[in-house]
């Protein structure tokens, strides 16, 4: 009987250990037949789920989706930030689209963020609004939460007017002031052009040189002066979040260069450059950035977003209306 149930086992053990070389063997016949296959299929040895065709078939079905309701072409793309989205009440629609009737489009979990696309007028300008986005922090990959803006861009939108809530680390800046970014640390948070390029919205090598486009920086530093609205030319670095930083990490940022933090907006800076897009970012500090105050809660971000909020209007419409 013990001889038995030797042989059995021993018989077990061989094909389970046959199996797995099997299995090895088609694993590195087809890994061989990839790199056989030449230049076109280089991105299969790429360990990624990024896959750039895929990805950009999708942008063409949701711009496909969207012209089946509206053959609106905007010229200006508005993204509105946490407790800012008030603001899409204020302009003459043309016509609105839920994310969720496009399908493809990522849909945002977050409180406080809606999500609409809405085409517009604004002070005469042909806009797209997109109230609410998607974050990284919600577990959309880098290159879903920059979806949106690449469709909006093949819409017609040329320009992005970015906007957002972000704590601040410069101790010279208050609560309820707005900066507009002049440069970015985006170095903490992942690319979304890692991956196989996508030769028909940019070029694999991007200069960031001058992100932001001066001409749009110093319209709003003379709508905010004509207006008395306490303004700060800065620099923006995104975390991943979504917590909030640790005071170290806000030391860190601060030694860095960093005037500010936030959640959002410089991988989109970058997803837009890609595109040749021009770019300006219009952030309003919703609180001091960590260690620089007692506590930080949502709460109190997007109250103090809400707050700011007709400040913000005068500031988007003014550069609306000035903007060529
Ligand atoms: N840190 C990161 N993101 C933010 C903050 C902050 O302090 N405030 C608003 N968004």
């Amino acid at each position: 009987m013990k001889k038995l149930i030797s042989l059995f086992l021993i018989l077990t053990l061989a094909l389970i250990v046959g199996g797995c070389s099997a299995n090895t063997s088609t694993a590195s016949a087809d890994m061989a037949a990839t790199r056989a296959s030449g230049e076109d299929d280089k991105w299969e040895n790429v360990q990624v789920e990024f896959d750039a065709e895929d990805y950009y078939a999708r942008l063409e079905r949701c711009v496909r989706q969207i012209r089946e309701k509206t053959d609106f072409v905007p010229d200006i793309a508005l993204v509105l930030g946490s407790g800012l989205g008030d603001y899409a009440d204020t302009v003459k629609v043309v016509a609105e689209i839920p994310y969720s009737e496009i399908d493809g489009f990522p849909v945002s979990t977050v409180a406080g963020h809606d999500g609409t696309l809405i085409f517009c007028e604004i002070e005469g300008k042909k806009a797209v609004i997109m109230n609410g986005r998607v974050h990284y922090y919600e577990g959309y990959d880098i290159h879903e939460v920059v979806l949106p803006l690449r469709v909006i861009h093949m819409l017609g939108a040329e320009t992005v007017v970015l906007t957002n809530a972000v704590g601040a680390i410069n101790a010279d800046y208050s609560v309820g002031d707005f900066v507009t970014n002049v440069d970015y640390i985006s170095s903490f948070v992942p690319s979304p052009l890692v991956g196989e390029n996508i030769d028909k919205l940019g070029d694999r090598f991007v200069d960031m040189t001058n992100a932001y486009d001066e001409e749009l920086i110093s319209i709003v530093e003379g709508v905010a002066k004509e207006n008395n609205i306490a303004l700060h030319k800065g620099v923006m670095l995104q975390v991943t979040g979504p917590q909030y930083e640790s005071p170290t990490e806000i030391k860190m940022f601060r030694s860095l260069g960093a005037d500010t933090v936030g959640m959002s907006t410089v991988v989109e800076t970058i997803a837009a450059r890609h595109m040749g897009m021009r770019v300006c970012c219009i952030s309003c500090i919703t609180n001091m950035a960590a260690g620089m105050q007692e506590k930080i809660s949502h709460e109190e971000v997007q109250n103090s977003s809400n707050d700011s909020s007709k400040n913000f209007s005068t500031l988007v419409s003014g550069l609306l209306s000035k903007m060529k």
